[in-house]
C-alpha cells in the first residue's frame, strides 16, 4: 500500500495489523477520483481508521487536518507510524476509542468535518452503522461528504439527513453521502441521434427537465444509422430549441453512453418511448448498458399521444422531397431543417426509425 497522490505520494504504508481489512489502493484511487483529486484545506475524520490510509491520502492531497478514530491498539500504532512516514504527523491526530463514544465527544465539542470516511469491519456494519451515520450529519460541514465503505449490499444507503449514491468496485461498495438538502445528484442524460430533433423529442426533454435538476441532451456522433447531418449541426438545432430551458444543456457524445454518464457523475438516462415499435431496441440498449455499468438506469417517458406517429426518419423523408414539416419540428428550426434535409436529386433520405 502506498499513498497515491499529493505531497506524500509514493510513501509506503506499514503493513496492516491482522484483523484489519485495508482499503485497496484501487478502491482508494476510485474514491478520490470520485471526490475530486486535490483539495484546498478542510478537515477529515477517518472512522475505523485501520492503517489510516484514507485519511493520510486526504492530507497528502491538500486537507489541513485529520482525526483518526481507532480502538485497536496495533492499528493505532500503525496510523501513527504511517503519518510519520508520510511526514504528516503534525496534521494528524489519532483518537483511540470506540467510534460511537468518540463521535459523542466530537459532537459536544461542536467540531465539523468536510470529509468523513466510515470503513467499519464488514461484520459490525449492519448493527452499528445506522447509529454512526445518524450522528454524522451534525458533524458534517456545509458541502461536506461522507464516504462509507462496505460489502455488497451496503447496510445503509441513506438516512433522513444524509442522501447519496453507491458505486461498486469489485466486491467493495462505496456510498457517497451528503446532507439531504444539498443532495443534487439529480442529473439526467437524454441521449439520441436527433437527426433532426422533433417536437416529440422536445416534449420528452421538457418533461425530463421538469423532473430532474439538470438535463444534458447528448447527441450521438457515430450513431448506427449513419446520420444525414453532422453532429455539430444536430447539436446546434437542439441548442436553438432548448435555449429557453435553463436547466438543459447540449453535449456531443463520441463514445459509450455509460462512460459519458459516469464522467458526469450520473447513472440515469431518460428516453422517450413511443408505441410498441421502440420497445425492442430500447430494451436491448438498456440491458446492455446495465452489463457495462450495473447501477445504470434507463427511465422512459411515454411519448405524448399526439406525437406517437412522429419520428426523425419521417421528418427526413418528408423534408427530402421538399415537403412541409411544420408542426413536426419546432418552428424556430423549420427553415434550417428544410434546407439541411432536402435532397437535391429528389430522392428520399434513408428511412429507418429515429
Ligand atoms: O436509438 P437512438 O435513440 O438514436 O440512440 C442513440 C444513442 C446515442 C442513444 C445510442 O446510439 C448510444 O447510446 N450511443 C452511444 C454508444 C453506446 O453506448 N452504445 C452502446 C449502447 S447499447
Amino acid at each position: 500500500m502506498r499513498i497515491i497522490a499529493g505531497e506524500a505520494r509514493g510513501t509506503r504504508l506499514v503493513s496492516v495489523p491482522s484483523g484489519v481489512r485495508p482499503t485497496s489502493d484501487r478502491v482508494r484511487e476510485a474514491v478520490f477520483n470520485a471526490l475530486g483529486q486535490f483539495f484546498e484545506g478542510g478537515e477529515v475524520l477517518d472512522l475505523y481508521a485501520g492503517t489510516g490510509a484514507l485519511g493520510i491520502e486526504a492530507l497528502s492531497r491538500g486537507f489541513n487536518g485529520a482525526k483518526f478514530v481507532e480502538k485497536n491498539g496495533r492499528a493505532v500504532r500503525a496510523v501513527r507510524e504511517n503519518l510519520e512516514r508520510a511526514g504528516l504527523s503534525e496534521r494528524g491526530e489519532v483518537l483511540r476509542g470506540d467510534v460511537e463514544e468518540v463521535l459523542e465527544r466530537l459532537l459536544l465539542e461542536e467540531q465539523e468535518f468536510n470529509l468523513i470516511f466510515v470503513d467499519p469491519p464488514y461484520k459490525i456494519a449492519p448493527k452499528e452503522i445506522g447509529g454512526v451515520l445518524k450522528r454524522l450529519a451534525a458533524l458534517l460541514a456545509p458541502g461536506g461528504r461522507v464516504v462509507v465503505e462496505s460489502g455488497d449490499p451496503p447496510p445503509v444507503q441513506a438516512t433522513e439527513s444524509l442522501k447519496g449514491e453507491s458505486r461498486r468496485y469489485g466486491g467493495t461498495v462505496v456510498t457517497f453521502l451528503e446532507r439531504s438538502e444539498e443532495h443534487t445528484m439529480k442529473l439526467a442524460i437524454c441521449p439520441g441521434s436527433f437527426d433532426p430533433i422533433t417536437v416529440g423529442h422536445l416534449d420528452v426533454i421538457r418533461r425530463a427537465a421538469s423532473i430532474y435538476d439538470h438535463v444534458v441532451v447528448a447527441v450521438g456522433k457515430n450513431v448506427k444509422k449513419g446520420p444525414k447531418v453532422s453532429v455539430e449541426e444536430r447539436a446546434r438545432l437542439i441548442e436553438k430549441v432548448t435555449g429557453p430551458l435553463e436547466n438543459v444543456s447540449v453535449e456531443i457524445i463520441d463514445g459509450l453512453l455509460v462512460e459519458f454518464a459516469r464522467e458526469r457523475g450520473t447513472r440515469v438516462v431518460v428516453k422517450g418511448l413511443r408505441a410498441g415499435s421502440d420497445f425492442e431496441s430500447e430494451f436491448q440498449q438498456a440491458q446492455l448498458n446495465r452489463i457495462l455499468y450495473p447501477e445504470f438506469e434507463t427511465v422512459f417517458i411515454m411519448a405524448a399521444a399526439e406525437h406517437s406517429f412522429l419520428s426523425s426518419s419521417a421528418v427526413r423523408e418528408i423534408a427530402s422531397y421538399g415537403g412541409d414539416v411544420r408542426g413536426l419540428v419546432p418552428d424556430e428550426i423549420l427553415d434550417t431543417v428544410r434546407h439541411l434535409y432536402v435532397n437535391e436529386n429528389g430522392q428520399a433520405a434513408a428511412s429507418d426509425r429515429g
